[in-house]
């Protein structure tokens, strides 16, 4: 991010009113382009060993002590050290079940948790998962994506019996380490306009979505496409800021900007239809999923005109309605300009043509009204 951005991100935080939130926000832009600076350490070198083992040696071998330090980078972290920290992954310990295993709170001495995500043994298809997973949040540091603070990959040997004799296989621990968000994912707070979050809580939440995928398409030397965007896959910090997780899925683009594959990895709903009928993966893979998120986090369901076959326009006013219907004794809430412009953006997210889906740059123009849905 260079000193443009961050301007144009102060306009959009005063232009929001964001008011006390702004100040947290202009934190985190101080922070995130620090963090860029740093990140292009590791555009050079995606897993950087040496500066893990100068830190590890640092700690003398001390995993809790090096976790407890919050400016510590990513590192190799012992089995034993995961399994003792949640109560050897006991169910009680259990945060969340995912397609790829089960994500466990994890208690240091100091008191604080980290999230241990635990991938399923037996998969040859999880490992690599965990590769991508792991390399790519090495390569990440922004705000808005969820923070890696280790990795544990440890394979034994051990004897288990097999048809009736006993064979020695290797068994390999695949486990991450993340920064632990207690309120959880995105998914959680789903609801109509009727109830549920108020609607500047939304508004953050998607801002903050679409900074974060600014940052993977946009700002990274090798842009990076998630791949499966959903509201599972999106944690929320103590101040509901939100972070993208879930990397196992994701990409790195090389030259072309087009990828074409067999497989259809991904979760019903979001998956952009020329990726589900052709396997054909762009950055505007993931600016259907989150148009879907957007409508989702506005309406409290997944459907848009395309599924439910009303306008365009009787959408967006029919979902107006229901938000001015939430506030009677203000009919007119000065938000509703900003709702009916993020229904817009939605809308244009969800376009089945991937070439009428604006870019994570244009969508950061759209919401600040530096651009019109016409330009895209
Ligand atoms: N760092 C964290 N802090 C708090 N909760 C978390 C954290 N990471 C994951 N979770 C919880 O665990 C769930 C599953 O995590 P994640 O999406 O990483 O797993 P997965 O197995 O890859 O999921 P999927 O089914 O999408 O493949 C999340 O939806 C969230 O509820
Ligand atoms: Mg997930």
């Amino acid at each position: 991010m260079g000193g443009k951005s961050s301007k144009y991100d102060n306009n959009l935080v005063h232009d929001n009113k964001m008011g006390d939130e702004s100040s947290k926000y202009d934190n985190n832009l101080v922070q995130d382009n620090k963090m860029s600076g740093e990140s292009s350490k590791y555009d050079n070198n995606l897993v950087q060993d040496n500066k893990m083992d100068g830190e590890s040696s640092k700690y003398d071998n001390d995993p809790d002590r090096m976790l407890c330090d919050q400016t510590s980078p990513p590192a190799k972290l012992p089995f034993q050290y995961l399994k003792t920290i949640t109560n050897n992954f006991s169910d009680t310990y259990a945060i969340g079940r995912g397609g790829s295993g089960v994500v466990y709170k994890g208690r240091m001495s100091n008191g604080e948790f980290v999230a241990v995500k635990k991938l399923q043994l037996s998969l040859p298809s999880f490992q690599k998962q965990f590769e991508n997973e792991v390399c790519h949040l090495m390569y990440l540091n922004h705000p808005n994506i969820v923070r890696l603070r280790g990795y544990c990959y440890e394979t034994q040997n051990v004897f288990v019996e097999h048809n009736g004799n006993f064979v020695c296989a290797e068994m390999s621990e695949r486990l991450l380490c993340l920064q632990y968000y207690p309120k959880g994912s995105l998914a959680g707070y789903i609801s109509d306009e009727s109830s549920g979050l108020e609607w500047d809580t939304r508004y953050n939440i998607i801002v903050g979505i679409i900074y974060g995928l600014k940052y993977l398409h946009e700002e990274k030397v090798k842009p990076v496409l998630h791949m499966d965007l959903k509201p599972a896959n999106i944690l929320l910090d103590d101040a509901m800021k939100p972070k993208i997780t879930d990397f196992g899925l994701s990409r790195l683009l090389d030259q072309q900007q087009t990828l074409s594959t067999s497989s259809r990895d991904g979760t019903l709903g979001y998956m952009a239809p020329e990726y589900l009928h052709a396997g054909t993966v762009t950055a505007k893979s993931d600016i259907f999923s989150l148009g879907v998120i957007i409508l989702e986090v506005i309406t409290g369901h997944k459907d848009y005109p395309d599924v439910t076959r009303t306008s365009s326009e009787r959408f967006v006013e029919l979902t107006l309605d229901k938000w001015r219907s939430r506030n009677p004794l203000n009919k007119s809430p000065g938000y509703i300009p900003k709702i009916r412009r993020c229904i817009e953006i939605g809308l244009a997210c969800v376009n089945l043509e991937r070439k009428g889906r604006p870019s994570t740059g244009e969508l950061i123009k759209l919401l600040q009204g530096r651009m019109t849905l016409d330009e895209v």
